[in-house]
């Protein structure tokens, strides 16, 4: 071996000779904050910044994409004199689908998504018990700010319960069963007298509509008459107060399949549609089912904290949900890995908010 030379083999080894980038390749570049602080030109730069941020970069240009498609004209043979969606909300040429799970109603971002539903910028909501109740128990009495770390023995002890970081008193709940018990007597006399058949989402409709509150998801959903389902309503403090209620007035009974025909039909009667899913469990894979009636969504986002290396639904990438037919083959979708508090207030404000005015003038259009 010849002194001061390394060995040809190393050489050859680390530095393999590279092929030229294609001339389309991006190259890596984050904010420089020499700019000054202006948020929306960070947040533009997360497309270019590599990693999760990446990720967010582009599941804003995907929400951008749905909204885009929601702006187009029906194509005319697509439209019918008669609504063919069975809770009689009016066809636009992309029918948004949001999902959340439970404590992302807890959390404030609850606030996000009741602007989204304020403004009547989504067509479809889905959630699991837990994000119907705490809306409606916010109107009613605060949840409060706590600690991770707070001793379970303690809190019980004290009445309180912990969501993460989160507390809610046992004293909200009871104001939740004195305000819910009496209208579960009036809905199953109307059950009886009128022969109503409830559904989980007739119900939160309802709700909605008593609980007549601005801060309210479900206040704006009932308003703006977009349909809420939740096939397990009763997985939560909602499913306890009509336990109780089924001792002192049985009877009242909540039709999941009728639910189902609805849910379905959602994706069904679209012409296109877009999911924004935030967290796994039920609220994803309810959403995602409904889409394969179609043959898959047209746009996807998904926000979670779940790996799919565990076989989970929660976890599965949207490339699992396009082998399904849940999501088109030819669509571009995106995982965001976060925690949605963190990340979807983020994607609104990019998304949804900043357009707020196109909103506007689009449902004057009407
Ligand atoms: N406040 C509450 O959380 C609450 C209250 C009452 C009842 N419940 C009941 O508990 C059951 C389970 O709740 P669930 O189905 O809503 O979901 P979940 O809390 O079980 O979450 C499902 C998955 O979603 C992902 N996820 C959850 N929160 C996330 C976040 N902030 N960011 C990103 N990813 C997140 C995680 O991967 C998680 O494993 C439901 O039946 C619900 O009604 C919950």
């Amino acid at each position: 071996m010849a002194e001061g030379r390394p060995p040809q083999t190393a050489v050859e080894a680390v530095l393999v000779k590279s092929q030229s980038m294609p001339e389309t390749s991006e190259t890596v570049r984050g904010y420089d904050f020499n700019d000054g602080v202006d948020y929306h030109r960070l947040f533009r730069s997360y497309a270019r910044t590599g990693f999760q941020a990446t990720n967010v970069g582009k599941a804003i240009e995907e929400i951008n994409r749905m909204i885009d498609c929601k702006m187009q004209p029906v194509p005319r043979d697509m439209q019918t004199e008669v609504n063919l969606n069975p809770c009689g909300r009016q066809k636009n040429n992309c029918t948004i689908f949001l999902s959340f799970t439970a404590s992302l109603v807890s959390a404030g971002t609850r606030e996000t998504i009741r602007y989204l539903v304020e403004h009547n910028m989504v067509d479809c909501l889905v959630t699991s018990a837990g994000g119907i109740e705490e809306d409606l128990i916010k109107c009613l009495a605060p949840t409060y700010l706590g600690d991770f770390s707070l001793s379970g023995r303690e809190l019980r002890s004290k009445g309180i319960n912990r969501t993460g970081n989160l507390l809610v008193p046992n004293n909200n709940y009871r104001l939740f069963e004195d305000w819910l018990t009496p209208l579960l007597d009036i809905m199953l006399q109307e059950q009886r007298e009128q022969g109503v058949t409830w559904t989980p989402s007739k119900v939160i409709a309802r709700l909605g509509k008593e609980i007549s509150n601005a801060d309210s998801v479900y206040y704006w959903a009932y308003k703006n008459n977009i349909p809420v389902f939740c096939p397990a309503l009763t997985d939560g403090s909602v499913g306890d107060i009509m336990f109780f209620h089924s001792y002192k007035n049985p009877g009242l009974v909540v039709d999941i399949v009728e639910d189902l025909r609805r849910v379905n039909s959602q994706a069904t009667c679209a012409v296109n549609t877009g999911m924004i899913i935030l967290g796994g469990g039920v609220c994803k894979h309810h959403t995602c089912n409904a889409n394969l009636m179609r043959n898959g969504a047209d746009f996807s986002v998904f926000v979670n904290t779940a790996s799919e290396f565990d076989g989970s639904d929660s976890g599965a990438r949207p490339d699992e949900a396009i082998s399904w037919g849940k999501i088109k083959s030819a669509a571009t979708p995106v995982k965001v890995y976060g925690e949605a508090s963190v990340i979807f207030p983020i994607l609104v404000g990019e998304t949804f908010a900043r357009r707020q005015a196109e909103f506007k003038s689009f449902s004057h259009a009407d």
